[in-house]
């Protein structure tokens, strides 16, 4: 079992990695509540049998405050007080809704996750940032709060639907872009075990991504600087996520490509490296482009609740493993990525 361990992020938060998610029992008090979403206790219910469960729906679109709402009234009905605790176990929205309603419920009481999903465990459950979407917008209503463990057992990835699977990679993969170009080359030498989830390749993979998000996230808690670089591919991402409805993952990586292709234009990166980023992408059956309509995607990125003024912070690449902040205005956007409709 590896440990994470960071004495900055909220003085007590420990990421294990390997654990089993009957270990969580381990670190909670009595008045302890699951939160889970269908799917995953579909599967894994019986596993907390004994504690009360609030179980919520799937998908993006239940990420609202009517769904913690409905979470605030079932920790009445079961009587949590200030002692209580809360167990989010699921992939990235059950994390974000779980942390949110615990942090808020009673002005905050304890909290830990179990994160079901890759995406879950490299990234959602790490760094504090818990909430909402609200009016159409993601992420808008939140808290900066860490939970005391995250436990990450691999064996989750087992029953984890193919496209959730590549989700996570492209996380992954964004990690070390931004950050470590010695992991990037493992990822590519790894990305036939990451595929077949090898299990001691698996168990590396969540550990060093892992390692990257808290490294990040321990020098600026609150994204005044350093973390957006995790936004690397997210600022064309998400807007190509919402205008063409791929799924967040395969959209983040034609947002990386794009970002890439950027970062290839300014002269940061040559375009062996350019080649070798799409290369691996495709290798964990990630998409590098797509067709969407290019003033739409302008439109929705400009929309983006992180906008400043009329400009963005938009993460490049100075090279694989190390990345760059740089505010970018419309037009200079527009003028990088040319007149189709093809990213
Ligand atoms: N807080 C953060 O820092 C942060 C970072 C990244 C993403 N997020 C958020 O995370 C969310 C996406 O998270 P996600 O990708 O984990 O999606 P998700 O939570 O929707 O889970 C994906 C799907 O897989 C199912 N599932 C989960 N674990 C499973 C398992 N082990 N076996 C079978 N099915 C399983 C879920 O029920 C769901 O249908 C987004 O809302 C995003 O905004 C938050």
């Amino acid at each position: 079992m590896a440990l994470i361990e960071l004495s900055k992020l909220g003085g007590s938060f420990k990421m294990r990695i390997g654990d089993s998610l009957d270990d969580f029992r381990r670190y909670v008090p009595e008045n302890t509540v699951i939160i889970s979403d269908e799917n995953v206790s579909s599967i894994y219910g019986h596993r907390w049998d004994g504690f009360p469960a609030i179980i919520i729906g799937a998908g993006e679109k239940i990420k609202t405050l009517d769904t913690v709402h409905a979470v605030y009234s079932q920790l009445m009905s079961y009587g949590i007080d200030r002692s209580g605790f809360v167990v989010g176990i699921g992939g990235g929205i059950v994390c974000d809704i779980a942390g949110f309603a615990a942090s808020t419920y009673l002005r905050g009481i304890r909290f830990g996750f179990v994160p079901t999903t890759l995406l879950a465990q490299c990234d959602a459950a790490i760094g504090g940032k818990n909430g909402v979407n609200f009016e159409g917008f993601k992420n808008m209503i939140g808290t900066f709060n860490h939970p005391e463990f995250v436990l990450c057992d691999p064996k989750f990835l087992q029953t984890l639907p193919a496209i959730e699977l590549t989700n996570g990679f492209a996380e992954v993969v964004k990690h070390a872009l931004i950050a470590n170009f010695h992991f990037f080359d493992w990822i590519e030498k790894n990305a036939s075990g990451m595929m077949h989830l090898e299990p001691k390749v698996m168990t590396h993979l969540i550990e060093r991504s892992a390692h990257i998000k808290t490294a990040v996230v321990s020098n600026d808690e609150k994204e005044k600087g350093e973390r957006r670089k995790l936004n690397f591919g997210h600022t064309f991402g998400h807007a190509i996520e919402k205008v063409t409805g791929l799924s967040h993952g395969q959209a983040v990586s034609v947002g990386m490509s794009v970002a890439s292709a950027i970062s290839l234009q300014k002269g940061y990166i040559n375009s062996k490296q350019y080649e070798r980023i799409k290369m691996l992408l495709k290798a964990l059956g990630l998409p590098v482009t797509m067709v969407a309509h290019r003033q739409a995607v302008i439109d929705a990125m400009f929309m983006d609740k992180k906008r400043q003024e009329d400009y963005i912070h938009f993460v490049l690449l100075k090279d694989i493993g190390s990345a760059i902040i740089e505010k970018m205005s419309l037009s200079d956007i527009s003028g990088f990525i040319g007149r189709d409709d093809i990213f």
